[in-house]
């Protein structure tokens, strides 16, 4: 196969703690297909990306081979680390060749691919670093550690970040060779090596599945799609 120009890295060596579902997300089931049977579907049916790499935790490699056979040798599986960012840095040296970096999490399977698309092609016009975003619709309050108001945070200027990012992969490389733990999207390692980082519009279906709330909200989501529906 010659190099692939444009992959997608999936962290999903996350054990999601938050759903509590006796298993790790990727693995829990949304309309009888895991989570990571939907995300990695997604990316492919994209048509613009050409390789997944699927992170995971070293004891379910075989079973998330298992959920992405059907994909054949496009899909790659590394195993995962102990943080989010160091399954990203797992899966970037599984594709040294890559032009085209996107990272898109598990938990956010049910994005809908012109999200995808648009992240895509904005980084191949040229666009080092995409985020796709979504304006906030409450009012953010900042708080003290003791839970009283400081500042009520000005709403027009917040976004909500989401996945697929898009990144040239030079540029994501470099961004990870001092990665933070405490940072929670790659996005925010290229800001803080000062690079800009542009934003295209995101979309309520790329909703992280973090709460058992939200499992019942994308079910409800993924029947609409299938009947048409949303
Ligand atoms: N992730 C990962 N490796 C980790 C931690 C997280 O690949 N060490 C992935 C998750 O699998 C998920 C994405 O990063 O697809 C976003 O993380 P999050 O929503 O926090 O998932 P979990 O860490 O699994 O959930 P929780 O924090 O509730 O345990
Ligand atoms: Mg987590």
């Amino acid at each position: 196969m010659p190099a692939p120009r444009v992959v997608a890295l999936v962290p999903a060596a996350g054990q999601g703690v938050r759903l509590a579902a006796g298993m790790p997300k990727a693995f829990v089931s949304l309309c009888g297909r895991p989570l990571l049977w939907h995300c990695v579907h997604g990316l492919l049916e994209s048509g613009c990306v050409e390789v997944v790499v699927v992170a995971v935790g070293e004891q379910h490699r075989d079973q998330a081979r298992a959920v992405v056979a059907e994909a054949g040798e496009r899909v790659r599986i590394v195993t995962g680390g102990v943080h989010r960012c160091d399954s990203v840095r797992a899966a970037l040296h599984a594709v040294p060749d890559a032009e085209v970096v996107l990272v898109h999490d598990a938990a956010r399977c049910l994005t809908p691919v012109s999200v995808i698309q648009a992240v895509v092609q904005a980084v191949l016009a040229g666009q080092p670093a995409v985020v796709p975003v979504l304006s906030v619709v409450d009012t953010i309050k900042q708080v003290s550690p003791d839970g009283r108001v400081v500042d009520t945070l000005d709403r027009a200027a917040l976004r909500v970040a989401q996945t697929p990012q898009g990144f040239a992969a030079d540029l994501l490389r470099r961004a990870h060779q001092g990665a933070s733990a405490l940072v929670t999207d790659d996005a925010g390692l290229v800001e803080a090596l000062g690079e800009t980082v542009a934003t295209v519009p995101g979309h309520p279906y790329a909703l992280k599945i973090t709460t058992p709330f939200d499992l019942v909200v994308a079910e409800v989501l993924a029947g609409a799609k299938a009947t048409g529906q949303a």
